[in-house]
């Protein structure tokens, strides 16, 4: 064990460890609940406000080429993360995969990066639930103040009370949260699909012209350097704003769309055929999005002029520009729901990291313990969601939501490389799924997420190098003394409570 200072944790033990009787999660899941999962958590903020915001400002009616571009690089993270997820099915998703390839510090790493995807991740999505409830109450005369709703609040309420009840729910139990968000998720795709159908009969070719428009110099409107992608910033280049360069900044930022497809991967444990059901859940799931948002996308730009989009309701915005206000309200009412379940599915997948974190003792041990009645982590889950609440009460988001997509990105990069160093290292171990064209593909999947990186703001890579020194100095100050190997737990089937 120890012997290793990398501190690897070896697959077999982190399988052993699904069956301590007080860390053993309930094993409900189908192979639909997942695919169900997956799309219930990836549609969401992404396509029903970043589409108006990225066509406006970076790309025009190119965002479907950056949506493009986005599901591109998902898609190779996804055949990574579904090789992992099929021969590593423990909760904890890429920190798990960490921790059997790269060893303990990478792992807590992971899982301090994986903090800005999911939890500040669901609270950025709570702050877009609220501005759309906002705006449905507005429609009816009976809007909140914007102090305390919407995504300019001081104090947003309707965000604390969504984050809570869904906090609810998740206690409750992972089948009771996986029937709340089939229903919702069926609402949701009916209102993709309605976006797509009746949208097409509004399409006016002209506001397809030009479908790149021209590239702007970034320091003509005033853009810092802080504003800049880093890749322009270091190769001298602008390139955020519209042309070819826009569109590929924008698909650093639609990127958010894709957020999710991941998290099936941290329900392993929780699934019944794990080695077949999860790659089939998280491919799927992924596939199914990415034809809607391209095809969503293009319906959007056509219907309204790129520069007229609302840069926080565009689908919505489209049709009331074509005088189509009744079916204005079902789309935000959709959205609505469909924000609901991405919120819950974010914070179930915060949860589990947590979960496998505190298994390992790179948490306290007492906080992962299961519900008697429930199977669920609760306490790690209502920590979470109070956490996941404060920040989307009182942190103003808009600014971080990038950070989301940064720390996302990196979890991507060790996961692609993970799959290389542990089919080298671990060639025996049994593997449902099997990434095809190894180390190519898993090589271009990691620089694919680098170069994805690389196209996000300068001040967002700022932000990202301090939240993970605050990580590097968290793990020798608290987990490398407490964790399994240095209490020398980590022995085969102890089973044993701390
Ligand atoms: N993919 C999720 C969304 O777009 C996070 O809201």
């Amino acid at each position: 064990m120890a012997a290793d200072s990398r501190r690897v944790k070896s697959v077999e033990e982190s399988i052993r460890d699904t069956d301590e009787p007080e860390h053993r999660l309930k094993k409900n899941l189908s192979g639909l609940d997942l695919a169900v999962f997956g799309v219930g958590v990836i549609i969401g903020t992404g396509i029903f406000v970043l589409t108006g915001v990225v066509a406006r400002n970076q790309a025009g009616p190119a965002v479907a080429v950056s949506f493009v571009v986005a599901g591109v690089v998902c898609g190779l993270a996804a055949l990574c993360y579904a090789e992992f997820a099929s021969t590593v099915p423990v909760a904890g998703s890429a920190y798990t995969f960490s921790y059997a390839t790269f060893g303990e510090f990478v792992a807590w790493i992971i899982g301090w990066d994986l903090v800005l995807e999911l939890a500040l991740g669901a609270a950025t999505v709570a702050v877009g639930w609220s501005g759309y409830l906002n705006q449905l109450l507005d429609d009816v005369g009976l809007a909140l103040p914007t102090s305390i709703a919407g995504e300019t609040a001081s104090f947003n309420v309707p965000a604390i009370v969504i984050v809570l009840a869904m906090t609810a729910v998740l206690v409750l139990g992972i089948k009771l949260s996986s029937r709340v968000t089939a229903v919702i998720v069926a609402i949701k795709l009916a209102v993709v699909l309605l976006v797509i159908v009746v949208g097409a009969f509004y399409l006016v070719a002209d506001n397809y012209s030009p479908f790149v428009p021209p590239a702007e110099n970034a320091a003509d409107g005033g853009e810092s350097w802080l504003d800049t992608p880093l890749i322009s910033v270091l190769t001298g280049f602008s390139q955020g704003t519209f042309g070819w360069g826009g569109v590929l900044a924008g698909a650093a930022i639609v990127f958010f769309a894709f957020i999710g497809f991941d998290i099936v991967a941290t329900a392993a444990e929780e699934t019944r055929n794990p080695a077949r059901d999860l790659p089939r859940g998280i491919i799927g799931s992924l596939a199914i999005c990415t034809l809607l948002y391209v095809a969503v996308s293009l319906v959007v730009v056509g219907m309204q002029n790129y520069t007229e989009l609302s840069e926080s309701a565009p689908l919505a915005g489209a049709f009331a520009a074509n005088g189509l206000t009744f079916f204005s309200s079902i789309i935000s009412l959709g959205a609505l729901a469909g924000l609901t379940s991405v919120v819950m599915i974010l914070m179930l997948g915060q949860s589990r990291v947590l979960f496998a974190m505190s298994r390992d003792a790179l948490l306290p041990r007492s906080i992962g313990t299961v519900h008697p009645r429930y199977g669920t982590p609760y306490k790690i889950t209502i920590g979470t969601g109070i956490v996941v609440a404060v920040l989307a009460g009182l942190v103003p988001l808009s600014e971080l939501a990038e950070l989301v997509n940064i720390g996302t990105l990196f979890a991507f990069f060790l996961v692609s490389i993970g799959v290389w160093i542990l089919r080298r290292t671990r060639p025996e171990l049994p593997r449902s799924f099997r990434v095809p064209l190894v180390p190519l593909l898993p090589i271009v999947s990691a620089l694919a997420s680098l170069w994805l990186m690389a196209n996000l703001p300068t001040e967002t890579w700022l932000r990202f190098l301090v939240w993970m020194a605050v990580g590097v100095v968290m793990y020798f100050v608290y987990g490398r003394q407490r964790s399994r190997f240095a209490t020398g737990s980590a022995r085969a089937g102890t089973g044993k409570r701390l």
